[in-house]
């Protein structure tokens, strides 16, 4: 299977030849899914967000599994910049899937250096800014604070060349005064020219033996169907209230493992739709998602499925 032109979907100017897309730091670092995976029948990938400093992340256990999906608190473990550039950038040429290059950091300075150094990257087209990791102490502040998303946004949208700047966001907002929606049009407004909807939600599972949290870190981040519908909202409200207008793409993530949940963030509003949990359940998923979506937008009588972006019915 190749995908059908039916499939091909545009990023801010990107064309991807599918809609489906592996989540960052659920891939590994870059393509180690091709031992598994066709990656000429994905849309793109989405880098292991890479911080300036290599990181070992959090003590094991640092994943679970629950009822509806996964408990991870990885802590951004990843080589670091200089071995990105050195050692994995020189791969990207081969690997027949865009790449999205993701950035974690704790200061304005780590993300325009790392931002800086991805933008002269051949073949690396999109960033995807992380202000959404739970498990970290600084991962949150920039997203959740209206004021920081803007100088971070800003800051990183002017330093870049031909490279898009995509904000990824988390689903929860509780605890300050704003929406997501506030934040989306923040980072719009700051120069994003897409956004990915969402991170992980914050978490925490007990062992009922030892009495402890069953994550050395104690909180991590909730993925996979139990945060799929809650998502599916959010995605709706950003597009419907912000990224319509303005035509700002979204990348949708949150508990994809079959074709009808992908098409649900579709008809939501999103452009793309991230693979994350549902790589771990089955490791072909995302080329699983791509043959449901292709026969989909066939029935639904649509010649391409940018088509069907946002037209759900309400
Ligand atoms: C094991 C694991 C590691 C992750 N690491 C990152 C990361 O490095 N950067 C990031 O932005 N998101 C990270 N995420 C979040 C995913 O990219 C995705 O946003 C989230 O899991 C929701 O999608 P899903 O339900 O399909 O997993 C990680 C998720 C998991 C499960």
């Amino acid at each position: 299977m190749i995908p059908s032109p039916r499939l091909t979907t545009n990023l801010a100017g990107i064309e991807l030849a599918t809609p489906v897309v592996l989540a960052a730091g659920t891939a590994g670092v870059l393509d180690e899914m091709s031992d598994v995976l066709r990656l000429d029948r994905i849309g793109a990938i989405v880098t292991k967000s890479i911080t300036r400093a290599p990181r070992q992340g959090n003590a094991f256990p640092r994943i679970t599994f629950t009822q509806a999906g996964m408990l991870n608190a990885i802590g951004l473990a990843n080589p670091g910049l200089d071995a990105f550039v050195a050692d994995i950038a020189p791969r990207i040429a081969r690997v027949p899937a865009a790449i999205i290059g993701s950035i974690a950091g704790d200061s304005v300075e780590d993300y325009l250096a790392i931002a800086q150094a991805m933008d002269a990257i051949e073949g690396l087209g999109i960033i995807e800014l992380n202000v959404s990791c739970p498990n970290v102490h600084s991962g949150l502040e920039f997203g959740a604070d209206p004021d920081a998303l803007g100088e971070l946004v800003s800051a990183v949208s002017g330093s870049l060349n031909d490279t898009k700047v995509f904000v990824k966001l988390s689903p929860i907002t509780i605890g300050t005064p704003y929406t997501i929606v506030d934040l989306a049009q923040t980072a719009i407004d700051a120069g994003a020219q897409g956004l990915t909807l969402t991170n992980t939600v914050p978490a925490m599972g007990i062992d009922v033996h030892t009495q402890k949290p069953i994550l050395s870190n104690t909180i991590g981040g909730l993925s996979g169907p139990a945060i799929h519908p809650i998502v599916v909202r959010l995605v709706h409200l950003v597009y419907a209230q912000v990224a319509k207008d303005t035509g700002v793409p979204i990348m949708a993530a949150g508990g994809v493992t079959r074709w009808q949940d992908a098409a649900e963030f579709i008809l939501a509003g999103a452009s793309a739709v991230q693979i994350g949990a549902g790589s771990f359940a089955n490791p072909r998923t995302a080329v699983k998602v791509t043959k449901g979506l292709e026969k989909w937008v066939a029935r639904m009588g649509k010649p391409n499925v940018s088509e069907l972006i946002g037209t759900v019915i309400v």
